[in-house]
C-alpha cells in the first residue's frame, strides 16, 4: 500500500525558543519520523519576504531553521527537506490556483482581516501597508500543499483556515477538470501540543519578549532561567509547585520521579527560588546539550546544509515536475 503523504512548511522567522521546541518541533518530528508517512518538510522562504526584507538576515534564518530541525533529529534520508524557493513548479501552480480562487475567499482570511482591523483601529485606510503577498498568502500555501498531493498537513491552530482554503481551491479545480486531479488535504493539529509558559508566566511568545532561546550557551541559559518570574516567598516558606513558573517548565524536562521529588522539596519549605532554578537548569541543560552541540557544528558547516537542501530540492522537483506536467495537460496548456 502506498504511504500517505505528510507535508508541512516552516517560515524562517528567527531564533527558535522553547515554545517552538515543545509546541511545534517535537510534535512535528514525532509525526514525520513515523515510518507510516511519506514525509516532506520545507522552509517557506518565499512566504517570508512579505515581511522580511533584509537578504542577509533571510539567508541566515534559512540556515538556522535547517540546522534546528537537523540537530533536533530530523533525518534527511527519511524526510524530504527542501527550500520552497528551490521548487519552482510551486510558482507555476500558484498561477493556476489564482485563476480558481475567489477574491472573496481571500477577503475572509484571518491574517488579512486582522491587518485591515488594525488599520481601522489606527484610522488608516483599509489597505495601508498590506501587500499582495499577504493578501494571497493562502494561495501560495495551497500551491505548496497541492503540488505534492499531501494527504496530511500538520499545522498550528492559526494555519487551519489556510489548509481549509487549499481544500476549497482544489475542489474548484477538480470540479472543472477531473475529480482526481488534485488530492484534497486534511489538516492535523497535534493534541499533545502544549502551551509553554514564558519567563513571565504568560504563553511563551516572541511578541511578549518572554522566550527562552533553544540554543543558548550554558552560561546564557543559566542567566535566562534566572529571569523566570517567581513570587516573593522567603526560603523557609512552604511553596506551591502547581502555581510556579519554574516548576511548570521543569515538568517538560523531567521524569515523574524527578517531579515528585522536587514537588516534595517545594512543600517541605527550606528551598529558595535559586535552588529551584538551578534544578531546572540541570534538567534543561541535560536535554539541550547534545542538540546544542549538533546545532553549533551544523551552523558552522553551511556547505553541509546546502548539500542536504540541494539533494532535497532535486527529489522534490522530480515529484513536482510530474505533477505540473499532468496539470498542464488537464488544463490544455501543453
Ligand atoms: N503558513 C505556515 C506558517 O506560517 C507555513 C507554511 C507555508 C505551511 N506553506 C505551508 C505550512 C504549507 C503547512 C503547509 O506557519
Amino acid at each position: 500500500m502506498e504511504k500517505k503523504v505528510l507535508l508541512t512548511g516552516i517560515k524562517p522567522t528567527g531564533v527558535p525558543h522553547l515554545g517552538n521546541y515543545f509546541g511545534a518541533i517535537k510534535p512535528a518530528l514525532s509525526m514525520v519520523s513515523n515510518d507510516s508517512y511519506d514525509a516532506r518538510l520545507f522552509i517557506a522562504d518565499y512566504h517570508s519576504i512579505n515581511t522580511m526584507r533584509d537578504p542577509e538576515v533571510l539567508r541566515q534564518y534559512v540556515y538556522e531553521v535547517a540546522a534546528t530541525w537537523l540537530s533536533c533529529g530530523l533525518d534527511p534520508k527519511k524526510v524530504l527537506l527542501y527550500k520552497q524557493s528551490s521548487v519552482i513548479e510551486t510558482f507555476e501552480l500558484n498561477i493556476i490556483l489564482n485563476a480558481f480562487t475567489a477574491k472573496g475567499l481571500m477577503n475572509r482570511a484571518h491574517a488579512y482581516k486582522a491587518a485591515v482591523d488594525k488599520n481601522r483601529e489606527k484610522n488608516n485606510p483599509d489597505d495601508h501597508a498590506i501587500n499582495m503577498g499577504l493578501y494571497t498568502y493562502p494561495i501560495l500555501m495551497a500551491a505548496d500543499i497541492l503540488l505534492f498531493d499531501a494527504n496530511v498537513v500538520p499545522v498550528g491552530k492559526d494555519q487551519v483556515q489556510h489548509v481549509e482554503m487549499a481544500c476549497d481551491i482544489a475542489q474548484a479545480i477538480n470540479h472543472n477538470y477531473n475529480d482526481s486531479l488534485l488530492t484534497i488535504p486534511e489538516y492535523v493539529i497535534d493534541d499533545n501540543t502544549q502551551t509553554i509558559v514564558g519567563l513571565d508566566g504568560r504563553k511563551m511568545s516572541k511578541s511578549y519578549g518572554n522566550t527562552i532561546e533553544l540554543f543558548l550557551s550554558e552560561k546564557q541559559l543559566k542567566k535566562s532561567l534566572n529571569r523566570i518570574v517567581t513570587n516573593s516567598q522567603e526560603i523557609e516558606e512552604v511553596k506551591d509547585p502547581d502555581s510556579c513558573n519554574v516548576f511548570s517548565l521543569y515538568k517538560l524536562f523531567s521524569t515523574k520521579d524527578q517531579q515528585d521529588q522536587l514537588a516534595a522539596r517545594y512543600r517541605a519549605g527550606g528551598m529558595g527560588w535559586g535552588h529551584a532554578k538551578s534544578e531546572l537548569f540541570e534538567v534543561v541543560n541535560a536535554e539541550l546539550k547534545p542538540i546544542r552541540e549538533k546545532y553549533n557544528d551544523l551552523i558552522n558547516n553551511k556547505d553541509y546544509i546546502d548539500s542536504v537542501l540541494m539533494e532535497g530540492a532535486e527529489k522534490a522537483r522530480e515529484i513536482a515536475s510530474k505533477k505540473i506536467f499532468r496539470l498542464r495537460k488537464a488544463i490544455g496548456i501543453d
